[in-house]
């Protein structure tokens, strides 16, 4: 009745991509249920094994107990409490940043950061494979879209040179792209946003907690003079939940007082906003633990290319599993699930169409027994030959 009435937009997707909510409990701990079974959990982003942190968890429940179960409005009405202040406070310290403003999730800050800061006079430059908050935001904005060339310098100077100097620029990168796991060239973009005059936004989502000491890679980089607003989220590496944008007083002023996912929005609740200031100290307390995860993040993507697996050009704690077909890729989602082994299966649109792939995000709470496991299992995987090449 509804399709002859209406037709329903996304109904010609293909079979293998069509997407359904797995029946997962306990998805950010180390091994998860999937079908009545326990099994290594190489999906989630908690990649500090944070979310399980006792410290932070006693933190939410205090949090809890002195200020209640919901925020009661937007911060600018009477959502606004004490522990706010002192997140904000942390995350200017932890950023070396003037000013910092919490917003209700990652997608929520992208979302206002670029909706605010960009309009419809600017030209926003965006790496082809950032992530679909960033993509929303500029689509929001109304600003002109110029996409460059994934983690290409050169593409982005030829566009750059081509646009109008007069016209407002702004860049904006993820430092560690979520799909692919590598690194955005900072050094030479940066380079040229200071040539070209253009306002630059980094997004540390997948960054932090890893990267320099935990405060992503620009501060890995000593690049920190070079940007004007840091986005990231507590809900990945810091086990919490809530996003952010840190940077001078007058940038973060006026999120304040336009960014409309901030305004229009009931602030977190207590027991997120305790945890995410606990997360904080915690990842500073344990700086070991990103360069920790990066080299078994390192021994294992060798493994992989050594078995012939093609892990695209990831260099971080995200190892892709790249196998053409939707098909495949559930097929060898599956066959690890028998191995005792849970992985994302990320298929189009989420990346672009015949780069269907796993997606290991890796742990620094893994043993090397769990490290073992997994080369076992991707070696058995490698001995049948894959389903992209069978006729
Ligand atoms: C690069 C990037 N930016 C932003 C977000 C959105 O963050 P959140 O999940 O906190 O909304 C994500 C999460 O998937 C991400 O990968």
């Amino acid at each position: 009745m509804t399709m002859e009435r209406f037709p329903l937009p996304g109904t010609d997707i293909l079979e293998s991509d069509i997407r359904s909510i797995p029946g997962i409990d306990h998805g950010p701990d180390l091994y998860l249920e999937f079908q009545g079974q326990r099994l290594l959990n190489l999906a989630s982003n908690n990649y500090l094994g944070l979310a399980g942190s006792e410290k932070i968890k006693e933190a939410s429940i205090r949090a809890v107990e002195k200020f209640g179960t919901s925020s009661g409005a937007s911060r600018l009405i009477s959502g606004n409490y004490s522990l706010y202040s002192a997140l904000e406070e942390a995350l200017c310290r932890f950023k070396n940043t003037a000013a910092a403003l919490v917003f209700g999730s990652g997608y929520a800050a992208n979302l206002g950061i670029l909706s605010t800061l960009a309009h419809r006079k600017c030209l926003v430059f965006s790496d082809r494979l950032n992530h679909a908050s960033i993509i929303d935001g500029i689509t929001l904005s109304r600003a002109t879209h110029v996409r460059y060339r994934h983690a290409d310098p050169e593409h982005l100077e030829y566009l750059l040179a081509k646009k109008p100097v007069q016209a407002p620029k702004i860049l904006i990168t993820d430092t560690v792209f979520s799909m692919d796991g590598d690194k955005a060239p900072l050094p030479e973009i940066l380079n040229l946003c200071k040539k070209y005059r253009v306002l630059t936004i980094v997004d540390e989502a997948h960054a932090t907690g890893i990267f320099g000491k935990g405060r992503g890679l620009v501060h890995e980089l000593g690049l920190q003079q070079d940007i004007d607003l840091h986005m990231g989220t507590f809900s990945k590496a810091l086990g919490s939940y809530g996003g952010y944008a840190a940077g001078s007083r007058k940038l973060v002023d006026l999120l304040v007082n336009r960014a409309r996912s901030f305004i229009y929005s009931t602030s977190l609740p207590p027991a997120v906003v305790g945890a995410g200031l606990e997360a904080l100290q915690q990842i500073q307390a344990r700086p070991e633990q990103g360069p920790r995860l990066l080299e078994i993040s390192c021994a294992l993507r060798s493994h992989l290319q050594e078995l012939g697996f093609d892990t695209g050009s990831s260099t971080t704690q995200i190892i892709p599993v790249i196998m053409k077909s939707s098909r495949a890729v559930l097929q060898a989602h599956a066959e690890l699930v028998q191995a005792g082994i849970y992985t994302g299966a990320i298929r189009p649109p989420t990346v672009p169409a015949d780069s269907a792939r796993l997606r290991l995000a890796l742990r620094a709470d893994m043993t090397s027994q769990e490290v073992e496991l997994v080369k076992k299992a991707f070696c058995k995987l490698s001995t049948r030959q894959p389903l992209d090449e069978q006729k």
